[in-house]
């Protein structure tokens, strides 16, 4: 359950103050599908890398699954993200030279879990991306959309309640985004929450979303 109360986001650049979100509250119930739609610099990524506890607002509170994101320190938010949220970024951000199984087990590592049951989780998710078949192959020798599914699986590795996907069909032609979406159904029938940010109306009336938000200049225009 995500629970956002008032936030601002300032940018300093250059001693200039820039302001990204303005005063912005949003509620997302657990298991609903919400697309963040606006144009290119409407504050998309700030908000969700502030749902994701990357990013802290500048004012005003946000809960993720009951934990502070706020104030919390950048060590406490690693913790939360390893527990709670999955990011799929705009570029994805897999290492290159890995295999995709290496790739989906990096963000399980640094956990106590024993390292058999980490192979299984990311197995498992792997699966769930149907990206499991090229599990062994280098990401650099991945399609796009298959480097998209390896992103989908490492953020569903560790079973994250909330899926966050910034900008996913960036990189997809029509028939993959249809096919991004429909996996994202399938993700959303296994409980998960999810937020996804695209400018790209082909997004609009799918009905994967409960819900669409509009961000427009850092403001939230209207609910659906
Ligand atoms: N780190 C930053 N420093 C300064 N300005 C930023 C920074 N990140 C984003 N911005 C500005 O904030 C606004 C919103 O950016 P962003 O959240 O990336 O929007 P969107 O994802 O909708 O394109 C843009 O005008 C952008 O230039
Ligand atoms: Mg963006």
């Amino acid at each position: 359950m995500i629970n956002i109360q008032n936030i601002t986001k300032t940018y300093t650049t250059n001693k200039e103050f820039f302001c990204a979100l303005d005063n912005v509250s949003l509620h997302v119930k657990a298991g609903e599908a919400v697309l963040l739609r606006g144009h290119s610099g409407s504050g998309k990524s700030t908000l969700l890398s502030i749902i994701g506890g990357l990013l802290k607002p500048t004012s005003g509170s946000v809960h993720v699954n009951g934990v502070s994101l706020a104030k919390i320190p950048d060590d406490y938010a690693a913790l939360f993200r390893r527990e709670h949220v999955g990011f799929i970024f705009q570029k994805y951000n897999l290492i290159p030279d890995i295999s995709v199984l290496d790739n989906v087990l990096a963000p399980l590592l640094p956990t106590k879990i024993p390292y058999e049951q980490c192979v299984a989780k990311a197995l498992k998710a792997m699966k769930i991306a149907s990206i499991g078949h090229k599990k062994d192959q280098l990401v650099t020798t991945l399609s796009g959309g298959e480097q998209q599914r390896a992103a989908i699986a490492r953020a569903l590795a560790h079973e994250p309640s909330v899926l966050l996907a910034d900008e996913p069909s960036a990189n997809l032609d029509p028939i993959l985004t249809q096919t991004f979406l429909e996996e994202m159904e399938a993700i959303k029938a296994l409980g998960k929450t999810l937020v996804i940010a695209s400018h790209d109306e082909m997004l609009l009336g799918s009905p994967l979303f409960d819900r669409v938000v509009s961000l427009e200049g850092g403001k939230i225009l209207d609910f659906n």
